[in-house]
């Protein structure tokens, strides 16, 4: 590729130079993950065979009555994570967009896209079988969220979707887990589901982060760049739903996650990474690192200001769960 390629179409020259010398480490990464990983379909999970045994029915209706007692904010949650997961067309458009078709990376696309398929399965058999919500307007919620589509402005760099996705399979893997541990009192079945997703959720986060600290390592500064695009603020999938922000601040407030647990995220992966500990980098190479070093004190700063505002309570009401009023 010569220095005329167009700088928009696919990262850049040395971007897909770099993926494609990871495409080895790639294979490798997607081979430990599939001897790692315990794969399980919705049904083993909450079963919905034709030939249902009596002692299924029997369950079926007990999960409906436990699930009565699940606390509205709780059920947010629960829609929020739905909504998440129904968002996988526009994720795996934007890995096979970033990443491109035919080589190990689509073949990692491919085996993730069908293992995310399962949580949108998963939950929303659940929320359905257990009646929690008005499902007409969840449907409606996610009918309008997917048609507005979801583009953040990574400007086609690869090394901003693999940063983001490592931040983001954290922060659904403990959305998850701290959802389930929420609704293990009232109704368990939920939360060993959710179980299994944040098992996922965590994998998939391990390989991320793998990768994208391989791309730190053949081409520090300019992923330091990318990162520090992606870092400050992630702009969760769901931002652009209506309710988002109330649903948003209702799980804060719930304690299930907020910018406490995304600072947790942040802090563990520039660790991780041992970003602050990187030399020879350039001069914007270096501001990067300096600047990305400085995100965990902003976001506690954050944290501390959204939980004193948090000290007076605020009313919420959302119509996917009848208008009932929430006061948190
Ligand atoms: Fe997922
Ligand atoms: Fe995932």
């Amino acid at each position: 590729m010569g220095s005329a390629a167009p700088q928009v179409s696919f990262g850049t020259p040395s971007k897909v130079e770099v993926l494609v010398a990871l495409e080895p480490f790639v294979r490798q990464q997607t081979a430990s993950h599939l001897e790692r990983r315990k794969l399980w379909f919705p049904n083993d999970l909450f079963g919905a065979d034709q030939q249902e045994t009596a002692e299924a029915q029997q369950e079926l209706l007990k999960v409906r009555a436990d699930a009565l007692g699940l606390p509205d904010a709780v059920r947010v949650a629960l829609a929020l994570n739905l909504l998440t997961e129904e968002g996988l067309p526009h994720f795996h458009r934007l890995i096979a967009t970033h990443l491109g078709t035919e080589s190990p990376w689509s073949d990692w696309n491919n085996l993730w896209t069908a293992e995310e398929d399962r949580h949108g399965c998963v939950l929303r058999d659940y929320v359905r079988d257990a009646r929690i919500f008005n499902m007409g307007a969840l449907e409606r919620m996610q009918y309008r969220y997917l048609e507005a589509g979801f583009n953040p402005d990574w400007q086609r760099d690869p090394y901003r979707l693999l940063a983001y996705t490592s931040l983001q399979e954290r922060a659904t893997q403990m959305a998850h887990a701290n959802t389930g541990r929420n609704c293990s009192q009232y109704e368990p079945k939920i939360q060993r589901i959710l179980a299994h997703i944040s098992g996922d959720e965590s994998r998939h986060y391990a390989f991320y982060r793998a990768v994208f600290g391989a791309v730190l390592e053949q081409d520090t500064s300019t992923a330091l760049c990318s990162l520090l695009k992606v870092m400050p603020a992630l702009a969760m999938p769901g931002h652009t739903i209506s309710d988002y922000e109330h649903m948003a601040d209702v799980v804060r407030r719930a304690n299930i996650y907020g910018p406490r647990h995304y600072q947790e995220i942040v802090e563990e992966l520039l660790q991780f990474w041992n970003i602050g500990g990187l030399t020879g980098l350039s001069a914007e190479g270096a501001a990067a690192q300096e600047k990305l070093m400085k995100i965990p004190a902003r976001l506690e700063r954050m944290a501390n200001y959204l939980d004193a505002k948090a000290a007076a309570e605020r009313s919420f009401s959302f119509d996917f769960i009848y208008d009932r009023t929430i006061t948190l």
